[in-house]
């Protein structure tokens, strides 16, 4: 079979990624195997998609082979996407699938994203392999790796694949302004981020809506307007200095002029299901404050130029962004009657400094990255220093009283006279400190 791996790592042949299609190539030599530089070769792209064309032609199983960046995949290999789609390359009914490498934070939403858009090409789609960074290094992530392909060129060969979204999205109506301003108050900053391109007149209008609405004066910055050097390179030269390597002023937009609001409020229009490369791009650059949650407690909301209803993969990637980053999410609006609502659950989260817990999505990847951080405090230095100061490393648990308070019950238990004459006494006591709290009042 001929198979053609997408290259989507920045790091272009340094890329972990690339490791496993090499070992994959060399264990499989019965099929023909090809690749693309789609992330780092990108520039090249912009100007001309014709060698994109004919690599994908020859194909009969094309692989996006990419690192997770960021809840999906890295700016450049999203741009790759864009020039893909408008370039008319003719895809339908190619066979797709997708090998990731990265720590299986969100890897998830990763995958679901590229399926999206391969669902939107018209391919024929095969679930895809996530693998650990280090998987390629044992003998059972070999064995994983090996299996997927055989998987997915079983799938090829026999005409399986997954069922495309039965109805596909429809354009939303553009959003016309509507809403009449209000009286505004001082007291908070808050700034709006938007990707508000020349013509782009529903989210400008939008935009201008939040504004009435708000009760609040508000900052604008344009991403738009940015002169980005490129996408994170995944270098790692930030993990030990917090810089990044490019000087396009981007630390300091990031850190003297959004990172200092009090609200952060996020605008764009739906492409491809997601935010748009240039806003992936944005996102893709903070990793320069590595695994900090440098916006705690800072409320966000989106301001979102489209139908967000056919979007759960999305809505999954902005609400889990705020869970991780523990900050209170006033919403999703793309009309007058959810701007009206988000205005007001952003402005009584400022007034009130509302701010509730993470939920599952939180909570898990926050273990995912006091391990990462933890294993790589050496090199992940600024990281590891938050996360000493800021008590984010809770293992091992040191609760002793309870521990053992909890074994001496469980002993208790094992005994089954014990456990009738204990009965309903268990209740009491798990509800006791509770009762206690109550009694206070
Ligand atoms: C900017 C950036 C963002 C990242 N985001 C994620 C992420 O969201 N989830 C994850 O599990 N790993 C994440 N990683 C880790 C990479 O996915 C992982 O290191 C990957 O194996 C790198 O592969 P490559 O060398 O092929 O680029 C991120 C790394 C960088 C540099």
């Amino acid at each position: 079979m001929n198979i053609l791996f997408v290259n989507g790592s920045p790091r272009g042949r340094f890329s972990v990624t690339l490791q496993t299609c090499l070992y994959l190539e060399k264990r499989f030599p019965r099929h023909s195997f090809s690749y693309l530089n789609a992330a780092a070769g990108l520039d090249a792209f912009e100007k001309d998609m014709a060698p994109a064309a004919e690599a994908m032609g020859k194909a009969e199983l094309v692989i996006f082979a990419y690192p997770v960046y960021s809840f999906l995949v890295p700016s450049q290999l999203h741009r790759f996407l864009e020039l893909l789609k408008e370039s008319g390359i003719p895809l339908r009914d190619k066979y797709v699938t997708q090998l990731s490498t990265s720590k299986h934070f969100f890897d998830v939403t990763a995958h679901r994203f590229l399926e999206e858009n391969f669902h939107d090409l018209g391919m024929r789609v095969i679930h895809g392999l996530s693998a650990d960074m280090e998987d390629l290094l044992e003998k059972r992530g070999r064995r994983e790796a090996e299996r997927f392909l055989e998987y997915a060129v079983f799938c090829a060969e026999n005409g399986v694949f997954e069922e495309a979204p039965s109805v596909p999205a429809e354009p939303a109506k553009p959003y016309v302004s509507c809403l009449e301003g209000c009286k505004k108050e001082e007291g908070f900053d808050v700034v709006i981020v938007a990707d508000l391109r020349t013509g782009d007149e529903s989210l400008r209008a939008l935009i201008k809506d939040f504004g009435a609405a708000f009760p609040y004066c508000t900052r604008f910055v344009n991403l738009a307007d940015f002169s980005f050097r490129g996408g994170c390179l995944g270098c790692l030269s930030c993990a030990t200095s917090g810089k990044c390597v490019y000087r396009d002023g981007f630390d300091a937009l990031l850190r003297d002029e959004i990172q200092t609001a009090d609200a952060i409020v996020y605008a764009f229009t739906l492409r491809d299901h997601s935010m748009g490369a240039r806003f992936k791009m944005y996102d893709d650059r903070q990793f320069c404050n590595g695994h900090r949650t440098v916006a705690e407690g800072k409320p966000f909301a989106y301001l979102i130029n489209g139908d967000m209803s056919r979007e759960d993969n999305l809505k999954t990637v902005l609400e889990a962004r705020a869970s991780v980053g523990h900050s209170f999410l006033a919403g999703f609006a793309s009309d007058a009657d959810s701007l009206r609502a988000l205005s007001l659950r952003l402005s009584w989260a400022l007034e009130h400094g509302y701010n509730p817990p993470r939920s599952f999505w939180g909570v898990g990847g926050m273990k995912i990255f006091r391990d990462l951080v933890w294993l790589m405090r050496g090199m992940m230095r600024e990281d590891h220093l938050y996360y000493r100061a800021h008590g984010l490393y809770d293992f091992p648990q040191r609760r002793w009283p309870r521990m053992l308070g909890l074994s001496a019950l469980g002993v208790l238990l094992r005994s089954r006279r014990l456990k009738r004459v204990i009965g309903d006494k268990m209740n009491e006591g798990m509800l006791a400190p509770y009762k206690k709290v109550l009694e206070k009042l």
